[in-house]
C-alpha cells in the first residue's frame, strides 16, 4: 500500500516514516510500545513520522497522545487500509486518528501482495464473540466477521501463483468460519485442496466449540491437510473454566481430543495455556498440569495471567500473587518443554516430507518444516520452496535433524 505511494523499506535509522505494530493481549505486549517511541528520537534530537497501528492504537487510542505526544498517527487494526491518507494528512502537522471498525472489511481496499515465499498466511476470519473474562480481543477486534468465499479462493490461487506451496488459513477464530451460504470451514480446506500446486493446508487458532464434525473428518479424508491443531484448553478444571466464560469443561475438552486423534491418530496438538487466573487454587493449577500430561502436547504457549483493563476479570477479587504465578508458569514449561522434546525423539526415524522454506546458519545447511509443524534441519542442495523427503535423524528441544532419504526399497524395485 505505501510502496504504491512510492515509499520503500530503510533500515531503522534512516526512516522518515517508522509504524509501531502493537499487540494488546497482556500488559508487557502493551507496554511495549512506550519503550520502543522513545528509542525512536536521532541523537540530534529529530524523529521520524510515527503511527501506532494495531490493537493498543484501539484500546488506547485516546491515552496514546498524552503519554507519548511525538506519535503522529494511530490506527486500528481495522482501518489500516486509510493510512495513506492518514500519512499526507499528518504531513500537514495534524494528529491522525482512525480506530473506526467499518462494517465494510478492509481487506476489499488492501492491494493484492506482490511477492510471496513458499509458506503463505491468508487471513478468513477476524474478531471474537466468545468473550473468555480475560480476553481484549473481542473489543480490540471486534464482532466475528468471516470473509467471502470467492475471496479467500482467489487470494489463495493468486498466492500459489506466486509460488506458496503452503497456505495457513488464519483467524482469531478460525474455525468459526462461516459464508452465507452456511458452509463452514472444512468446505473451505476442501476447496482448496482442489488447487493444484498447493501441497499442504493449515489452520490457526481454533476454539474447541467450533470444532465441528465436518472439520474432525477432514482431518481424517484432505490429504493435504497437516496433522497439526493449535486447540487452545488454557486451564484443566472446569471450575477456572466456568470462571473464565470458556464454555467448555476439562471433561469435554478431553472427549473432543479423543475424537481428534480417532480421526487422525498422528495428529499433533498444540495449546495455549494461562497460569494465575484470580481465584486459581493449587488444586486447580495441579488439574492444569493433569490435562498437560493427559493429551501429551507436541507444543504449547503458557503465559502467566495479566489483567487487561475493561475485562471482566480483571475486577475479579483474589488476583494471584506474582510469585505464585512465576512458580506455577515455571512447572508448567517444565512440563510442556518435556513433551515437546520427547515428541521430537519419537520422530527420530520417521521418513517425512519437509517443505524447504530458508537457508541455514551452516553452509550447505537448509531449514523446513515437517507436517507436524516441526522446524527441521538438513543438508542437501534443495532449494526454496521444494519438498524433499528426509529421514529424522536426531531431535533437540525445539527442531530435529533430518538427512535426504535414500530412495525406499519399493520404489527402488519399481
Ligand atoms: N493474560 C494472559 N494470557 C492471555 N491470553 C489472552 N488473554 C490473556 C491475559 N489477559 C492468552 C490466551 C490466548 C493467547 C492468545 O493469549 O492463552 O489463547
Ligand atoms: Fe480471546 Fe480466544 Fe477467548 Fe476470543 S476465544 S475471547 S480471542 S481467548
Amino acid at each position: 500500500m505505501l510502496a504504491a505511494q512510492g515509499m520503500q523499506a530503510v533500515d531503522g535509522g534512516e526512516a522518515d516514516l517508522v509504524v509501531l505494530n502493537t499487540c494488546h493481549i497482556r500488559e508487557r505486549a502493551a507496554e511495549k510500545v512506550y519503550s520502543d517511541i522513545g528509542r525512536l528520537r536521532r541523537e540530534d534530537g529529530s524523529r521520524p513520522m510515527i503511527a501506532v497501528a494495531g490493537c493498543v492504537a484501539q484500546a488506547e487510542a485516546a491515552e496514546i497522545p498524552r503519554r507519548a505526544p511525538s506519535v503522529d498517527i494511530v490506527v486500528g487494526p481495522q482501518a489500516y487500509h486509510r493510512l495513506p491518507g492518514m500519512i499526507a494528512a499528518a504531513a500537514g502537522g495534524g494528529r491522525a486518528l482512525d480506530t473506526d471498525m467499518p462494517a465494510q472489511t478492509k481487506f476489499g481496499a488492501l492491494p493484492a501482495r506482490r511477492s510471496q515465499g513458499p509458506s503463505a498466511f491468508l487471513t478468513v476470519q477476524e474478531g471474537c464473540d466468545k468473550f473468555c473474562t480475560y480476553c481484549v480481543v473481542p473489543y480490540t477486534r471486534g464482532a466475528e466477521i468471516s470473509r467471502p468465499w470467492s475471496a479467500i479462493l482467489d487470494e489463495a490461487k493468486a498466492l500459489v501463483d506466486m509460488g506458496a506451496k503452503e497456505i495457513t488459513l488464519l483467524g482469531q477464530n478460525v474455525n468459526a468460519w462461516a459464508d452465507v451460504d452456511g458452509r463452514g470451514l472444512h468446505h473451505l480446506i476442501a476447496a482448496l485442496d482442489r488447487i493444484p500446486g498447493l501441497h499442504r493446508i493449515r489452520y490457526t487458532t481454533s476454539h474447541p466449540n467450533d470444532m465441528s464434525e465436518g472439520l474432525i473428518r477432514a482431518h481424517a479424508d484432505v490429504e493435504k491437510l497437516m496433522p497439526f491443531l493449535h486447540l487452545p484448553v488454557q486451564s484443566g478444571s472446569t471450575r477456572i473454566l466456568k470462571a473464565m466464560n470458556r464454555s467448555h469443561g476439562r471433561d469435554s475438552y478431553l472427549r473432543l481430543i479423543e475424537q481428534i486423534r480417532a480421526a487422525r491418530p498422528d495428529i499433533a496438538v498444540s495449546g495455549d495455556f494461562i497460569v494465575g487466573f484470580p481465584g486459581e487454587t493449587d488444586a486447580e493449577f495441579a488439574e492444569t498440569l493433569g490435562i498437560v500430561a493427559e493429551v501429551n502436547y507436541a507444543q504449547a504457549y503458557s503465559f502467566k495471567y495479566s489483567p487487561r483493563p475493561g475485562t471482566p476479570a480483571a475486577a475479579m477479587d483474589q488476583q494471584v500473587a506474582p510469585e505464585i504465578m512465576d512458580e506455577r508458569l515455571q512447572r508448567l514449561q517444565a512440563l510442556l518443554n518435556e513433551q515437546q522434546h520427547a515428541f521430537n525423539q519419537a520422530s527420530v526415524g520417521r521418513r517425512t516430507d519437509v517443505l524447504i522454506e530458508r537457508r541455514g546458519k551452516k553452509p550447505g545447511q537448509m531449514l523446513g518444516k515437517s507436517p507436524w509443524l516441526q522446524s527441521v534441519h538438513v543438508q542437501t542442495g534443495a532449494r526454496i520452496g521444494e519438498i524433499m523427503e528426509v529421514e529424522i535423524v536426531s531431535a533437540g528441544p525445539n527442531s530435529v535433524g533430518g538427512r535426504a532419504a535414500a530412495p525406499a526399497l519399493a520404489e527402488i524395485a519399481a
